[in-house]
């Protein structure tokens, strides 16, 4: 057992610690390992979201970036895919919804970096869960990897409160 002196003065300590490292840490979360990359400071001249990620489809639109889109300077560009998937959630969870818009991934990616081996391209014909996707299946391919990171929840769960009941 600790003194009570030292134990206040240590939770003291871990709160200054909190609150010094602010908005910078990864958002805790209980469930799933907390195993994001923090981000680099060289990146925050371009839009963040809300939840304090970079946005690279805003840095893609409002111009601070200008990737190519082929390493084949003749290829034609390939132009975006228009349709919004929406993923279903539980109402027992208190989250939205998941909308999966093609246009955003179809200006970084093209049609085959998804379909078919990671997303066979029919609606609701794979077998999504958030748990497959925190061990780095469907979404988790990218997400945590090469795109915003898994804990900017509320950008993928953007949709309507859902009704759903299973
Ligand atoms: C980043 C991954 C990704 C890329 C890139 C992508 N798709 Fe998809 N696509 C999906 C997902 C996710 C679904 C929904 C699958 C589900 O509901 O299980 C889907 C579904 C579809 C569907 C089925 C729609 C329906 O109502 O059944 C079609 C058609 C489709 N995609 C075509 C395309 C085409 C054409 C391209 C390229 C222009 C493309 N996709 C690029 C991920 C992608
Ligand atoms: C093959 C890689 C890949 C897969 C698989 C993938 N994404 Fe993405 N996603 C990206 C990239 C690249 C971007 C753009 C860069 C970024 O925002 O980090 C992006 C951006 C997004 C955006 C931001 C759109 C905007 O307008 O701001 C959403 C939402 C999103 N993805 C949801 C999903 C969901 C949901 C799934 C699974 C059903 C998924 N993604 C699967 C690569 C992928
Ligand atoms: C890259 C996109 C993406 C992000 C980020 C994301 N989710 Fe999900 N989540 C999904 C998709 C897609 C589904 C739909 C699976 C299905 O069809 O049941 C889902 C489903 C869920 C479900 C329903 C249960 C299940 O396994 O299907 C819960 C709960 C959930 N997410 C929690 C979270 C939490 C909490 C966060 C943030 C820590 C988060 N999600 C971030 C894409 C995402």
């Amino acid at each position: 057992m600790l003194p009570e002196g030292i134990k206040i003065r240590f939770f003291f300590f871990l709160f200054l610690m909190m609150a010094a490292g602010g908005c910078s840490m990864a958002p805790f979360n209980p469930v799933f390992p907390n195993d994001q990359p923090a981000q680099s400071l060289a990146l925050e001249y371009l839009p963040n979201t809300p939840a304090g990620y970079v946005d690279w489809v805003k840095a893609l639109q409002q111009g601070p970036i200008h990737p190519k889109d082929s390493l084949d300077p003749a290829a034609p560009a390939s132009k975006p895919f228009d349709l919004n998937i929406v993923f279903k959630i539980d109402r027992r969870y208190p989250l939205r919804d998941v909308v999966f818009p093609h246009y955003p991934h179809t200006q970084w990616l093209d049609c085959i970096n998804c379909h078919p081996a990671i997303f066979l391209p029919k609606a609701g014909a794979n077998p999504v869960s958030m748990q497959r996707i925190f061990k780095g299946e469907f979404c988790g391919r990218c997400h945590g990897k090469v795109a915003f990171p898994l804990y900017d929840c509320g950008r993928c769960h953007s949709g309507q409160k859902s009704t759903l009941i299973r």
